[in-house]
């Protein structure tokens, strides 16, 4: 497998596509695009494959998006990318990571488990669908050695 890579506002058709496949509300480039020139906004991507959309304030930052096409899935790139994305966090001195997750969602949840993420809080009726969300968070100087994938 190629190693995820930095994707630009350049790329926001391509994250698009990824999106509607992964999705049943794609997000259109437009707005991805403008997301990724938004203050404290990144993403890594397998090109064509998956892709992660992260955003930092200060010394948190909160995974806003991450998606794998379905031909694509369970191969390890999701973890390896939020894996990536985590150690550049740390790096540029985020120290928590929070993301909110569908209640229904088990293959997401099981991923974020995985990765040693904990549920901190449950939003009832978060979704458009009216399923509820978990707040999930990692603590990323716990996490480096023991839960994220290098
Ligand atoms: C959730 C999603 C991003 C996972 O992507 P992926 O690239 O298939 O995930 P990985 O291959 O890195 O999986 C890593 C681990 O997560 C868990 N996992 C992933 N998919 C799973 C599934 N369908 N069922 C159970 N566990 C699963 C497993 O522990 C897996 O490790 P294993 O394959 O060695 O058992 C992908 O299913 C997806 O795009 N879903 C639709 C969009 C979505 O829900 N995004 C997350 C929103 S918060």
């Amino acid at each position: 497998m190629t190693g995820p890579v930095a994707a630009t506002a350049a790329d926001a058709s391509a994250l698009a596509a990824i999106h509607a496949g992964a999705f049943p509300q794609g997000w259109g480039a437009a707005d991805i695009a403008a997301l990724l020139l938004s203050p404290g906004c990144c993403a890594r991507w397998v090109p064509g494959q998956a892709f992660i959309l992260v955003r930092a304030v200060l010394d948190e930052a909160e995974i806003i998006t991450l998606a794998t096409v379905p031909a694509r899935r369970r191969q390890g790139l999701a973890q390896a990318l939020v894996g990536q994305a985590g150690a550049l966090c740390l790096a540029q001195g985020v120290t928590v990571l929070h993301l909110e997750v569908a209640a229904g969602n088990v293959p997401a949840q099981a991923l974020y488990a995985g990765l040693g993420f904990v549920r901190v809080g449950r939003r009832p009726g978060y979704y458009a669908d009216g399923s509820d969300a978990w707040l999930l968070r990692l603590n990323l100087c716990a996490a480096a050695d023991v839960h994220l994938p290098g």
